[in-house]
């Protein structure tokens, strides 16, 4: 049996014996990480949810696939930049943070891929999960990130 089947398998074990709040977070298994290159994104399955795992400038995040605005497959969308226009910029538009950006592909609302946060709606945000490096392979964990 590979070391992936171990490890889901104890997960799911784990997931299903223990009470609900004494259950430490499980790691789920979900590729190699030579499978998320820099720019790159994958929807994976992680227990009953589906979660978007990026790589936004050799970091992975990980982001459950609800989009809080109606509930749309939000990682299932194009991954861009923000166009910015301020005193920053010297009051010239100015394209920036490319590959940062997540747009929902039902009504176009853009978050924050490191923090989940909505561009326009602050009090809306993405759910995050943890995902670490195990031995080159990697790991979500449900329940805060
Ligand atoms: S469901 Fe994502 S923007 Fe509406």
């Amino acid at each position: 049996m590979s070391d992936n089947h171990e490890v889901a398998e104890r997960a799911a074990e784990a997931e299903t014996k223990a009470p609900r709040s004494a259950r430490a977070p499980v790691e789920y298994p979900v590729g190699s990480a030579s499978e998320f290159p820099p720019g790159s994104h994958k929807i994976v399955q992680v227990g009953t949810q589906e979660v978007g795992v990026f790589n936004v400038n050799g970091d992975l995040h990980a982001l459950i696939n609800v989009c809080p605005h109606q509930y749309g497959p939000v990682c299932a969308g194009r991954v861009g930049g923000e166009m910015r226009c301020n005193a920053s910029t010297d009051w010239k538009f100015h394209w920036s943070r490319d590959g940062e950006i997540l747009i929902c592909p039902w009504h176009g609302h853009e978050f924050d891929l490191v923090t989940g946060r909505c561009l326009a709606l602050k009090e809306m945000r993405l759910r995050k999960c943890k995902v670490n490096v195990v031995d080159g392979e990697v790991r979500v964990s449900l329940g805060g990130g």
